[in-house]
């Protein structure tokens, strides 16, 4: 199949899981209201913390950004695993075996907790118990493999080293995870949270919440219309935490890319999940409802807001599936955002040490089905008991994290050189922008980030994110501007696309100077 029809650069990429569910349709707040507790952000985490919070009688609401299950969880592979790459093995070695312990136990209670609840509430999400699979393709790496396999194993995992997979490529070794799951996200998460407002819990879309004040012991939330909430306790659960005042997650968790393609092949897929234990990531997994039949890729990650023509993200995708399976379609392609921490691990638990009532679930790397669910349990458990069993092992201000001190550095070097702006070229008579393109230009002064889009209109916004100030730079695949900070990202309208930032980018209404350049030249 041709690469240019595999990857049309004027489609926008779009999720099977959005193409397949209908768009939900809650309120926006448009009154104070006063609750027990308040989980900001709707995504597979925020609702399953809402769901367990609630079911301790304790009065909740969900408050949403955009529509909820739909930004992170609307572009997810989808993998429900214990296996997260080759992590017991690291985790016992850098935080000893009882914290490997408590994340292994979390991460297969996940698993079943999933599928409790779609059977306890009735929802056909196509779930689908696998195996998964670490491979390698790399001798170097087949002692990590058997390390894996061995640790996993010691920690209660059903895990074991293999030699080959089902799929059709050669590898060194791979480790083998039984009882794992795959489904689909939106038909879990969207029935689910028409169960959870039925029985009360109350769900607002469209309220971005713009600032967190402290006040007699109850937090005091504000929404962009200038709608308060009043509330006892607080879970931060959307995505990259946007509160700044503790917890210094700025400085602590950064964002990744990655790509997804749904491919139609002739061959039968052989069943299983796989990801590969080295660089670049790939990894794969069926899907199969009563109407499709496809294989998902994915992989190419990189830094939010780095990289150069990022189709070829979808394109090598693309070039690795044809290596393995004859392919008669790519229907669907769609891209990530992962937050990603120190060490690998998630932040769950209580935001910073001084804050008892404000909670975070965040950093779960690219596997947030299961983190999701682990953060529901651990706050719901620290919310009615005050403690979880696996408190230890996420807590946000675990002291523990191995190479953190160098990987802090590293990470905000990086920040850091994002703040200075580049040289950029003033925009000039004879000056030229075509349709579907985008540059960074200097415009009466200032940073100015234009676009042209398909039908020759000119969209101009100032290129300095709103969060916390680095320049942003143009994504081309999604055609979106997208900072290399802390990840935020902004349509070519300036409006918000993803957080940490919590203000749309200044729009430049005026593009007549930037026409009148651009016709001068004819
Ligand atoms: Fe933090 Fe842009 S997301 S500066």
């Amino acid at each position: 199949m041709d690469n240019d029809k595999i990857v049309n650069p004027t489609e926008q990429p779009c999720s099977y899981w959005l193409s397949t569910t209908t768009q939900t349709n809650w309120p926006q707040l448009n009154e104070d209201i006063t609750v027990d507790c308040a989980v900001v952000g709707g995504g597979m985490a925020g609702l399953l913390c809402a769901y367990y919070i609630s079911s301790k009688g304790i009065d909740t609401v969900v408050i949403d950004a955009g529509r909820i299950a739909e930004r992170t969880s609307g572009h997810t592979t989808a993998k429900i695993t214990s296996q997260h790459g080759l992590i017991y093995d690291k985790i016992k070695n850098q935080m000893g075996q009882e914290l490997a312990k408590q994340y292994a136990e979390a991460n297969e209670t996940a698993i079943h907790e999933i599928l409790k609840i779609a059977e306890e509430n009735n929802i056909k999400c196509d779930y689908t118990a696998e195996a998964a699979y670490v491979y390698t393709q790399k001798d170097k790496n087949i002692n990590a493999v058997e390390n894996e396999a061995k640790t996993a194993s010691d920690l209660g995992i059903k895990a074991s080293f293999v030699d080959e997979i089902p799929l059709p490529i050669p590898v060194k070794a791979a480790v083998m995870f039984d009882g794992q799951a795959r489904f689909h996200p939106r038909k879990f998460l969207v029935p689910l949270a028409e169960k959870m407002d039925k029985k009360g819990v109350r769900i607002f879309e469209e309220s971005r919440i713009i600032d967190i004040e402290e006040n007699n012991g109850r937090y005091i939330l504000t929404t962009e219309q200038e709608k308060k909430i009043t509330a006892k306790k607080v879970v931060i659960a959307s995505h990259y935490p946007f509160y700044q005042k503790k917890g210094m997650y700025f400085s602590r968790l950064y964002c990744e890319r990655a790509y997804i393609i749904a491919v139609k092949a002739q061959e039968k897929y052989p069943g299983g999940m796989y990801i590969n234990a080295e660089d670049p990531s790939r990894s794969l997994r069926g899907l199969n409802s009563d109407l499709d039949e496809f294989v998902l890729i994915a992989g190419e990650s990189h830094k939010t807001g780095q990289g150069k023509d990022l189709h070829n993200h979808y394109r090598a995708l693309a070039e690795f599936a044809q290596g393995i399976f004859t392919i008669d379609d790519i229907p669907y392609r769609w891209s990530a955002q992962d937050c990603m921490t120190l060490d690998g691990i998630p932040y769950i638990g209580r935001y910073a040490s001084d804050t008892p009532s404000l909670y975070i679930a965040t950093g779960f790397q690219k596997w947030g089905m299961t983190g999701s669910i682990v953060s529901a349990m651990i706050i719901k458990d620290l919310i009615s008991k005050g403690e979880s069993p696996w408190q230890d092992v996420y807590d946000p201000s675990r002291k523990n994290i191995a190479g953190s001190v160098k990987n802090f550095i590293v990470e905000n070097l990086d920040v850091a050189k994002h703040f200075i702006s580049g040289k950029i070229k003033p925009i000039s008579e004879n000056y030229d922008i075509k349709p579907g393109e985008a540059d960074i230009v200097e415009l009466n002064g200032n940073r100015a980030g234009i676009y042209r889009d398909e039908n020759g209109e000119l969209h101009i916004v100032n290129t300095t994110c709103t969060h916390m100030g680095c320049e942003l730079n143009w994504n081309s695949a999604e055609k979106s501007w997208d900072c290399p900070c802390h990840g935020s990202r902004f349509a070519v309208s300036g409006d918000i696309v993803e957080g940490p930032a919590v203000r749309p980018l200044t729009k430049e209404s005026d593009t007549s100077l930037v026409e009148k350049l651009i016709k001068d030249q004819f």
